[in-house]
């Protein structure tokens, strides 16, 4: 067999890689184990949603290759929805494009801009497929750690002007995956003016726009001035409506990157199951009244969390929007340690803050996956563990 390629031998561990077994193992013994490992929600998507599957399933068109193109009616609802939803118009055809889920497109958009050496600014902490897709590429992937002390945002400042040159791509993703951080209109509209500076290309990763509490609506970095020039923008049916194993998103903005990411695709995959398509427009016309009871949910949970964890000895910030709640671990104790004997000697699943790069290290992760009564049980095992 021929070697692997040094990108591919370079690739970090997964940090976890064996929670499956010690979880089995554990079940199999009768514990009963919590999982608040990954972001993947418990509840159900919208009824309109199943409907619409069901339906569009007996039909023969639905069964036909996708291509980019895709289902024009979701394209179409798409333009409608962001519409809706930030106020600014987007052309459906020149400007969206439908993804198998945002995570592939994240993945197989460096590979339109990235030439072995080309730079990719990603925040580290961050969700993989940042580092991910632009690594395999042979980018100088410079990771800009996210700091506490500057609420988690990524500070630009840091990149070394030599490293900036070569740089073509800056990810951001806020509402924030792990740290549950949010971004002000001014440091979004600084962030575009950054770009146009050095001709970069914005990543706006807004997979959890919609998971914001307290009356708290993120932006779309798509609404400021300039941006459609530089940017574009990752939306995602996952989170929103309890999707995540449907694999359906989209990305929108700049359409010269939108135009290219569909060429690559092109040679990757013919696009999203159209019946899913189908199901993603009863989605967003179901929005409206299918958010608050999410929201409302999430928000409970992230209330019950919040109090399990503080009175279990934790200094713990309520996010203002996630799924997800970002803890310090107060005994200085590695992450992946913390977390592998958390969960053997506790049951709980937790995700250790290494897991999404260096610079999460020192803290660890909760998925606000479970019911608050499950949550509050979660915080009071690991209490007794610590
Ligand atoms: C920041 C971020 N972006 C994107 C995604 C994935 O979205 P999708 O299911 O659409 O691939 C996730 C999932 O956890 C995420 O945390």
């Amino acid at each position: 067999m021929p070697d692997f390629s040094e990108r591919f031998s370079s690739l970090p561990p997964y940090a976890l890689a064996d929670v499956p077994k010690i979880k089995a193992d554990l079940i199999e013994k009768g514990v009963d184990v919590i999982d608040l490992g990954a972001g993947d929600a418990d509840q159900m998507p919208p009824p309109e949603t199943i409907r619409a599957i069901q339906q569009a399933v007996t039909e023969e068109r639905m069964s036909r290759y996708p291509f980019q193109r895709g289902l024009p009616e979701f394209r179409l609802e798409i333009a409608k929805w962001m519409k809706a939803r930030f106020g600014f118009e987007l052309d459906p055809f020149d400007e969206v494009l439908p993804l198998i889920g945002t995570k592939e497109g994240i993945a197989h958009l460096p590979l339109v801009y990235i030439d072995p050496g080309d730079g990719a600014i990603v925040p580290d902490p961050g969700y993989y497929p940042y580092f991910g897709g632009t690594h395999m590429l042979g980018a100088d992937v410079i990771q800009v750690p996210l700091r506490p002390e500057r609420d988690f945002l990524l500070d630009w400042s840091e990149v070394p002007e030599k490293k900036l040159a070569r740089a073509k791509l800056l990810y951001l993703n806020y509402p924030n995956n792990p740290t549950g951080a949010t971004a002000s209109e001014d440091y979004l509209r600084e962030a575009i003016a950054f770009c146009h500076e050095h001709d970069l290309l914005l990543v706006h990763d807004n997979a959890y726009s919609e998971i914001a509490f307290d009356g708290y609506q993120p932006p779309s970095v798509l609404q400021f001035d300039g941006a459609r020039d530089v940017a574009v923008e990752y939306h995602s049916l996952s989170k929103t409506f309890n999707m995540t194993g449907w694999r359906i998103g989209w990305v929108a903005g700049n359409s010269t990157a939108i135009q290219a990411l569909s060429k690559v695709k092109t040679y990757y995959d013919t696009g999203v199951f159209l019946a899913c398509q189908a199901a993603g427009v009863a989605s967003l016309e179901a929005w409206e009244r299918f958010l608050p009871r999410q929201v409302a949910v999430f928000q409970e949970r992230r209330d019950a969390a919040v109090e399990g964890f503080r009175a279990a000895g934790f200094d713990v910030e309520p996010p203002r929007a996630t799924m997800y709640l970002w803890i310090p671990i107060p005994s200085g104790e590695p992450s992946v340690e913390f977390a592998r004997r958390i969960l053997q000697e506790s049951g709980v699943v937790l995700f250790p803050g290494s897991g999404m790069g260096t610079g999460g290290e020192g803290f660890f992760r909760v998925a606000l996956t479970k019911p608050p009564e499950r949550l509050h049980e979660a915080a009071t095992r690991v209490a007794k563990v610590l």
